[in-house]
């Protein structure tokens, strides 16, 4: 809990507003990588275009995430290095992971990109023996909650008011 309400602070309302319309990428070969410093432009600018209403991590934020040594980062790159798809999560000293932010470029969603992350993400976390991983979500995303609950997380909190603009969030859990 008390990493949720820090990482939380760190949100800032979103500065993007221009519409943007979606064609579909060609069909590609994916990777997952590990998602460094020297990546900090290129995520800060998909994760504008994943989070286009409501509130995004700052510049700070993703700086601080990826120099954290307990955070676990990766991302997914097509074969020509561009990425396409990221996860960022911290580990608890009591044994617990938190997803803190998962984002996917709008022409590349529902093929199984984030499904792939989080099946990465379990590996890792089962190897560092974290048996319990959490999530916060907007009630509002539906698509992100279908992933989840698809991928064996239950919500076992409303968090109201958790989001800046005053929406509330689930709390959701899995035991690994
Ligand atoms: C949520 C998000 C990460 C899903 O990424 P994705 O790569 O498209 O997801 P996947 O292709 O792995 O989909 C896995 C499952 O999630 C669910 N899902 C994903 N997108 C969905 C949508 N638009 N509507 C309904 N269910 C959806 C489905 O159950 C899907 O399985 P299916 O394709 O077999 O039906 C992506 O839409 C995104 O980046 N959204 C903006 C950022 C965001 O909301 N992040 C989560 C914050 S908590």
């Amino acid at each position: 809990m008390a990493v949720f309400q820090s990482i939380r602070n760190f949100f800032v309302p979103t500065t993007i507003f221009e519409p943007e319309i979606i064609v579909s990428a060609p069909l590609t070969r994916y990777e997952i990588r590990p998602l460094t410093d020297k990546h900090l432009k290129e995520v800060l600018k998909l994760n504008l275009r994943c989070f286009k209403s409501g509130e995004n991590y700052t510049k700070y934020t993703f700086s601080y995430l990826l120099n954290e040594p307990k955070t676990l980062s990766y991302r997914i790159v097509t074969p020509s290095e561009q990425i396409v798809a990221f996860v960022f999560i911290m580990t608890n000293m009591d044994g617990t992971g938190h997803i803190t932010t998962i984002g996917v470029a709008p022409e590349h969603r529902r093929r199984g990109l984030a499904n792939k992350l989080l099946r990465h993400t379990e590996e890792a976390l089962r190897k560092r023996n974290i048996n319990t991983v959490m999530l916060e979500v907007r009630v509002s995303n539906l698509p992100a909650q279908n992933l989840y609950r698809e991928f064996g997380y239950a919500t076992v909190q409303r968090l109201v008011g958790y989001y800046n603009n005053g929406e509330d969030g689930f709390l959701m859990v899995k035991s690994l």
